[in-house]
């Protein structure tokens, strides 16, 4: 991780395959916020240490997570982004198992605003953040269930949820590129997600 991702965009990719569909979709998500005149830095959650949470209770008094791995440098990020861009394959009818490992590490954020009443989190500006899924079966109630796990996530990140895109029947690694609109439509979103971000300045 480098410095880059202070104020910026900051893009977590769920998905082990790199050069996969979700990470082209996250690439040209990029993108397009770079266009609107927004660069954002990727990191690739399977590449990083994140372990599950353990359910110890160590985050109860304090609020802070006591495994030490990449998530509190993931904290550090998001809490200087100005904008996130989620993304994960559908695996199972759910989110990648990386992904989910990152959303459950957010209990510390969960007892810090709602038991502690100290959010992790700044409160008084929620940043923008949209999520990017791709399953290879075409059954809609997958990315539903995908969409209300990461809105859970999203509201204990104090992340507004502000628009996703959805990609059934696309399985084959790269496919997504031969998909008629994919590609342009991440790029849309990102040129939309960095034009939000830079109005509310
Ligand atoms: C372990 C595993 C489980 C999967 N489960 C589902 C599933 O339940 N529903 C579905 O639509 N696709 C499922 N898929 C297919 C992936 O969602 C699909 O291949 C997707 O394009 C992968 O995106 P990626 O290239 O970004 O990794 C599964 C793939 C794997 C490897």
């Amino acid at each position: 991780m480098t410095a880059a991702a202070n104020r910026s965009i900051i893009a977590l990719c769920g998905s082990p395959r790199v050069g996969g569909n979700t990470d082209l979709l996250v690439d040209a998500c990029l993108q397009g916020a770079r266009e609107a005149g927004l660069g954002g830095e990727k990191f690739q959650l399977n590449q990083l240490q994140i372990r599950p949470c353990q359910e110890c209770g160590g985050c109860l008094k304090s609020g802070q997570c006591v495994i030490g791995d990449d998530m509190p440098k993931i904290y550090s990020y998001l809490r200087q982004a100005r904008g996130l861009i989620l993304a994960s394959p559908i695996f199972f009818g759910s989110l990648t198992a990386q992904t989910k490992a990152l959303i459950d590490r957010g209990q510390c954020c969960w007892v810090a605003k709602y038991l502690l009443k100290t959010p992790f989190f700044p409160q008084e500006a929620k940043i923008p953040g949209v999520f990017l899924c791709v399953g290879g079966m075409n059954r809609y109630q997958f990315f539903q269930n995908a969409q209300q796990i990461v809105k859970v996530w999203f509201t204990i990140m104090n992340i507004r949820y502000l628009s996703e895109l959805f990609y059934p029947g696309i399985d084959q690694k790269g496919q997504i590129k031969r998909h008629p609109l994919a590609i342009q439509q991440a790029m849309r979103l990102g040129r939309y997600l960095a034009q939000i971000i830079l109005e509310s300045v």
